[in-house]
């Protein structure tokens, strides 16, 4: 009896968590939030790809343009790569490693209040996966070292 109890408990703990991230997906959870907190600067047809951003940065901000955040695919392409951490590192509440306890300057756009942009700074970490929520690049820049491989198999970005 009292082995059995053990049984289930151990269980219920070690699944849990691991439900809890599965149910974090792009099309129920993130695509909606960046639908209502992002797009109006992030989505086609105004806003450009990745890659088109890159070639003319200085005009795109000048039209308060960001690049596209609006398919799953534009979005992988600044969480995991080319340019990858940029979303970590602009939606960073400026508390973990290398934030420097400054928030990135997209956080503000997560919520009008405080608690409305950490629930949904926490979907998105969620989705991002445990202990994938890095502000590292793929190569080292000043004091902050390259993404580690260790840290790039912790992206789950479930579709
Ligand atoms: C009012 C317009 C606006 C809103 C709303 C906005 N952004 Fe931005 N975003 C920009 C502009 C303009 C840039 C380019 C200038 C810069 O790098 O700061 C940018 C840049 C970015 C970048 C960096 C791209 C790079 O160069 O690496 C990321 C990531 C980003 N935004 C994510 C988001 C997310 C996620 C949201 C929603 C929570 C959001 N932004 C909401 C205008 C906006």
């Amino acid at each position: 009896m009292k082995r059995k109890l053990l049984a289930v408990t151990l269980c219920a703990t070690m699944i849990a968590p691991a439900i809890a991230q599965e149910e974090i997906t792009y099309r129920q959870h993130i695509e909606p939030m960046l639908k209502k907190y992002c797009n109006e600067c992030h989505a086609a047809p105004d806003a450009p790809t990745m890659a088109d951003f890159k070639l003319d940065e200085e005009k795109w901000k000048k039209a308060k343009v960001g690049p596209r955040l609006d398919t799953y695919e534009h979005l992988v392409i600044l969480v995991a790569y080319p340019s990858t951490g940029a979303i970590m590192r602009r939606l960073d509440d400026g508390t973990s490693q290398y934030a420097n306890g400054k928030p990135g300057n997209m956080y503000k756009y997560l919520g009008k209040t405080d608690e409305e942009r950490q629930a949904n700074l926490a979907i998105m970490k969620a989705w991002v996966g445990e202990g994938g929520w890095n502000l590292n690049r793929m190569k080292a820049r000043g004091d902050v070292p390259a993404l580690t491989k260790e840290q790039f198999d912790k992206l789950e970005l479930k579709y």
